[in-house]
This record gives structure tokens, sequence and C-alpha cells, in this order.
């Protein structure tokens, strides 16, 4: 037996029984005892302990271990007992009703201790020495356990501490912080010295979303320091120099942001706050390291329904140059066994229902050419599938950061480790004539994606390095624009999934079965505020979650394996497929949090422009 009966059995003792006694307690130990008796009958837990000796040898009077260990008959639950006893001077303490009192509460409120290595440690403590919260067993988030197969282990619950690989500090746990692998948990040690630490409460965690310390509002339109160094370490550029002066030309800058010196500034309202020009090969301007204060979303959700529009859309204006993005934009979300071809595929009504009225689908057998623009992101050596990404111009692919780089899992991959496979339905065969397999000549990571929290910002740009040919199986997916964004990014509106649920690359630790061909999930957008309740992870509004309410247990949440892969609507207005998000983290990830997160594609649009324009000023 370990720790937990003789806890269990002190707390039951006394909160229930002899609160519902008398004030000062004690008097009558004949009553004690009947009370005891009876609770014994109705509970064979109370069999191991005889709590009415226990009551009388040890509280109200000072017993010695010989005495303790006839209570306890085990030498566990003695000594635990023993620790305690002990440590709260039960040994010393005059006895009187007062005092009495205080040993009991004293007691109580003492954590289990565990014995020898505390292999045996049984109790619920989830946090670490130093107040880190614990990583599930079942989980690969933050971290990824490789020392041993947790599902062998059922000594490996929860989250709590414990130690499966006798560490010889004790009980520790992984931590839910990325940057720190593993932590002990500075549980005591029976043969030790007493430490006073409180039994395991459970501790929510609240994220106070109101408070904001420090940041800029307003993207940073009205900073006016004096930074003049950019994230990547350059040297800002003065903005009256010839050279920012020509990197400027054609750019639209807001009249009443002043343009001091070589202080970072956010001339052009972008949603990453300010920034400056820099004079470096292959980089022509970067952003300051100063922190924005969450705004509220651009596009509203809101449970309102869709316009029905009778205006016929005008042809598609581009938002990228085609010269740094490619082609793809005029042509993009419509596909060509589809749309193209005047079908419908067997679900996507369902979407369309969802922006009238609320459905629920399972995850299934994507049909094929149904999502041309899906990519799988390939290993090179040894080869393995690692996430899913998504088409989004003739020259550009896009995926999640943490598919590129994280450092807990000593991640961070290069352009030569990696390979992208276009046009992919079947999930291990080599398709011939259909599939293209590309090779990369750029990866951009988004400067300010946070892998040591919460992923804000998981997005990276994945340059091929030559243009790919659209066909059947191969075409881009559209970005969206502010309209698409305000008009489908509705609380309750469905959007679709597709992903292989890779096998290598998931967040838990819990094998699940491969599909064989691409699969497809339609899910639900979630109101952010439930989606900052449903986890302890801070939310931000770079993010936003789908699937379903924990309670309706329907599973249907492809987000764990398919990593990277896209979130795509189709827009009622133009018949266009749009990239909404691009998958993040979700389940498995964070144990409370049951909805999938998904990066904000839209709030990402202005840095994806900056970045690939950049791009092409290199080439030249
Ligand atoms: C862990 O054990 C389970 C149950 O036996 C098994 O199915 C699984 O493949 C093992 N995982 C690893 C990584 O060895
Ligand atoms: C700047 O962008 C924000 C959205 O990020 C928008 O609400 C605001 O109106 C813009 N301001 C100007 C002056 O363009
Ligand atoms: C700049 O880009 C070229 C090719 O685009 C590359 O050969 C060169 O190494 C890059 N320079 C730096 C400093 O990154
Ligand atoms: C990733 O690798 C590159 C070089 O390949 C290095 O410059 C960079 O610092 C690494 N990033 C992290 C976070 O380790
Ligand atoms: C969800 O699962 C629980 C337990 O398995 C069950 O009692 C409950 O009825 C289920 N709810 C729904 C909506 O299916």
């Amino acid at each position: 037996m370990g720790g937990i009966p003789a806890t269990l059995l002190l707390s039951l003792f006394f909160s229930s029984v002899l609160q519902g006694m008398c004030k000062d307690v004690f008097i009558d130990t004949k009553r004690a005892s009947e009370v005891f008796i009876r609770a014994r009958r109705a509970n064979t837990f109370l069999e191991e302990v005889k709590p009415g000796n226990l009551e009388r040898e040890c509280l109200e009077e000072i017993c010695d271990h010989e005495e303790a260990r006839e209570v306890f008959e085990k030498p566990q639950p003695t000594k635990q007992f023993w620790w305690k006893y002990q440590g709260c001077n039960g040994l010393t303490l005059p006895r009187d009703p007062k005092s009495i009192k205080t040993l009991r509460s004293c007691l109580d409120a003492s954590g289990d201790c565990s014995y020898e290595k505390g292999e045996t440690y049984s109790a619920a403590v989830s946090t670490t020495s130093s107040g880190k919260a614990c990583q599930y067993w079942s989980s690969n988030f933050p971290h990824r356990i490789t020392e041993f197969n947790t599902s062998l282990d059922d000594s490996l619950k929860e989250n709590y501490c414990r130690n499966p690989d006798q560490s010889p500090d004790g009980p520790w746990c992984f931590t839910r912080d990325p940057t720190v692998r593993r932590e002990s948990c500075a549980i005591p040690n029976c043969d030790g010295p007493f430490v006073a630490v409180p039994p395991p409460t459970k501790v929510t965690v609240t994220i106070d979303y109101s408070s904001s310390t420090n940041c800029l509002t307003d993207n940073g339109k009205d900073y006016k320091g004096t930074l003049s160094v950019t994230m990547k370490g350059f040297t800002c550029l003065p903005w009256n120099s010839p050279k920012a002066k020509k990197k400027a030309s054609g750019v639209e800058f807001l009249p009443n942001v002043v343009l001091d010196a070589n202080y970072c500034r956010n001339p052009d309202n972008d949603t990453e706050g300010p920034w400056c020009f820099v004079d470096y090969p292959n980089v022509t301007m970067d952003y300051c390291d100063l922190d924005l204060c969450e705004d509220p979303l651009d596009s509203e959700v809101s449970v309102e329904q869709v316009r029905q529009r009778t205006v016929r859309p005008g042809p598609k204006k581009d938002f990228f140059s085609p010269r740094s993005f490619g082609n793809g934009e005029q042509v993009c979300g419509e596909r060509p066994m589809f749309e193209k071809a005047g079908q419908t595929d067997s679900k996507e009504k369902e979407l369309f229902d969802s922006y009238r009225k609320q459905r629920i689908v399972k995850g299934e057998d994507a049909e094929l050419g149904s999502a041309p623009w899906q990519v799988m992101l390939y290993k090179r050596s040894p080869q393995e599938l690692l996430c899913g990404a998504s088409l989004i111009s003739d020259e550009w692919v896009l995926t999640a950061a943490h598919c590129i780089l994280y450092p807990p899992w000593n991640k961070n991959f290069t352009i030569n480790d990696i390979l992208v496979r276009l046009g992919k339905y079947s999930r291990s065969k080599f398709e011939r004539g259909i599939e293209k397999i590309v090779a990369l000549d750029k990866i951009i990571v988004h400067p300010k994606y946070n892998w040591k929290e919460n992923l804000n910002r998981d997005i990276a740009l994945l340059h091929m390095r030559r243009p790919i040919e659209f066909s059947a199986h191969i075409h881009p997916i559209c970005l969206p624009t502010r309209q698409v964004a305000k008009d489908l990014m509705m609380v309750g509106f469905l959007g679709r999934v597709t992903g292989w649920g890779n096998l290598f690359e998931t967040w838990s630790s819990s094998p699940k079965a491969i599909p064989s061909v691409l699969q497809q999930v339609q899910l639900p957008i979630v109101e952010q505020e439930t989606c900052r309740k449903s986890t302890s992870i801070r939310i931000t509004d770079n993010m936003f979650c789908a699937g379903f309410q924990p309670e309706e247990n329907k599973s249907g949440d492809a987000c764990e394996g398919d990593s990277g892969g896209p979130f795509v609507m189709k827009s009622p207005t133009d018949n266009r497929w749009y990239q909404i998000g691009i998958v993040s983290w979700g389940e498995g990830c964070d144990r409370d949090g049951k909805y999938g997160f998904y990066t904000h594609l839209f709030r990402m649009r202005r840095w994806m422009r900056k970045v690939i324009e950049d791009t092409d000023d290199d080439d030249e």
C-alpha cells in the first residue's frame, strides 16, 4: 500500500467523522469509538487501521513508534504517519483539547512523503519544485518522451510526479515549460526531515486576459522609443537615407507616424508591430523586439448569419506581386476535378449548411482530388512523413512553424532536410505520374513564433526550388481576404481539415491507427472565450480554435497528427476555397483542452506579403 490510504483515512477521520461531533472534541472516547465502529462497517478502507486506537493512542496521548505500528499494521503507512507525527510535534505537544486540534489539523494538512526514492509514491502532486506544472505522461507536448514507453507503466497516471527511472532526486515530471524538460518535485522523503508541504489541491490556472503590461497598443503605431536594432540583431537604416527611401518607394505610409532617425517604427500599420529597413545581404527589413498588446480580432467572430449576397463577384484582385509570389492567385481555390468541372464533393454541402445551422460530421476518407492544395512535408533521411502543408502558389508552400523548428524535440530543420510532395492521395504509395516531389531553397519561420510558451504565430513559408506545374491533383488554395475572414470566421461555421494523421510527429505518446489515404474532417469554429476557458495555455488572437464541445463526446478532431495542414472553408460568394487556418496544436497537448487550435491566417497575411516580397528583392 502506498501513502494514500493513510492520508485518506486521516482526512476521512478528521473531517467527516469528528466534525459532526463536538466543537472542542474528544471528550467522550467511548462515543467516538462507537462512531468509528459504525464507520468501519461501512468502509473497508477503515479495516486496515483502527482509527479509534489511533485517536486514543496517538492524539489524545503521546504514542511511541511501536504503538503507531500496531495501529497502522503495515510499515509504509506507519512510516508516513510517524514522519508527520514527529513533524507536527506529536511527541512533545502537551495534550489539551486545543493542542489536540492543532495536531490534528497539522497531520491533516501535511502532504505525503515518499519512501526511499519514491518509486511507489502515489499522491496526486503535479507541480515541480520551482512551481512548474507537470506535462501529462500520455502526451508528447511540449516534450517528447523517448526514455520509456509510458503506456507500459501503470504508475504513470495523469501528470503526477513519479519516479519511473529511479532518479536519486525522487519523484519528478516532464514540465509544461518547453524550455525545461524535466524537474524534480520537492516531495519530502519519509526518512528525511519533515517539510510542511501542503497536500495536493487541484490547481486551476487562470490567465488574466485583461491585464496588459508594457505592451504597445494599436500595432505599435504610436511607439516613440529609440530602439534601433531588430530581432535578428541588425542595425536599422535611417528612414531618410537613400537606401531606405529606395526600399520604401511605392509603399504607402501613414502620414502621422513620424520617422525619426533609425528608430523602429510602424508606418504601415504592420500587424507584427514596429520594424525598420536594414541593409544586409538577403534582408531588407526586420521586426523589432517589442511587445504588442493583443488586439481584438480583426474579423469579429460572432454568431450572426452570413448574408445572402446577390452581387456577382468581380475579377479577383492580386494581394501578392506575382513576381515574388509566383502564379496561382487568380486560379486559387477552384479545384480542377470539382469547381472547374462543375462538380461538388459529397461533403461540401455540409459546410454551406453550417453557415445556416450547425451540423456535426465525422472524419473520413477525402475524395480523390478534393484537396489538391494538400502538401506532404517529408523528411529526406530517414524518410518519413513530418507534417501537412498547403500549396499557396506555384512557388510557395505554407506550414506550421513547429513542423520546422521545435527545440524541445531537438528539431531545427534546414532546406536540405526536407522535401515537399504534392498531388498526393495515398499516404505511403508512390503515386507515379501524379505526385511531384520538390526540393526547397528557402524556409522562413515567423520571427516572432513563440515555441517557448504557446506556439503563438505558428507559421512558416517554404519556397520551392522550382515552380510546380498545376494539374488536376495539384492546385493552390486561396489566402483569406478581409471580407472572407469577416464573412466566414463565425462561431459554428464548419471548416475542413485534411491530413494523413501522421505516425511520427504526433503530440500524443499513444500510438494511433494510420490511414492509408488522405483524411478529412469538418469542424465548427468555436468562440474565442470558450477556447480560452478550455485550456491552461495562453491563447492569443493569432490563434482560433475549432472542434466539438467536449461534452458532446464526438471525436473527430483531426488536429493531433495533422500539424501544418490547412483548415479551409468555401466561400459561397465566389465559390472558391480559402485557407483560414494552419493546424497548430490541440488535444493531447493539454489534456484539459479538447479543441484544436489553428494559426489565424488572415492575421499573418501582411507578414507573408512582406517576407515574400523581400525574397524577391534578393533574387535581383
Ligand atoms: C508501448 O507499449 C504499447 C503497449 O504494449 C505498444 O502498443 C506500443 O507500440 C509501445 N510503444 C513504443 C514506442 O514502443
Ligand atoms: C491598423 O490596423 C488595425 C488592425 O490591425 C486596424 O484596426 C486599424 O484601423 C488600422 N489603422 C490604420 C490607421 O490603418
Ligand atoms: C543570400 O542568398 C543567396 C542565394 O539566394 C545565398 O547564396 C547566400 O548565401 C545568402 N547570403 C546570406 C548572407 O544569407
Ligand atoms: C537552427 O539552426 C540554425 C542553423 O542551421 C541556427 O542558426 C539557429 O540558431 C538554430 N535555431 C535554434 C532555435 O536552435
Ligand atoms: C458522453 O459519454 C458519457 C460517458 O461515456 C455518457 O454518459 C454520455 O451520455 C455521453 N453523452 C453524449 C451526448 O453522447
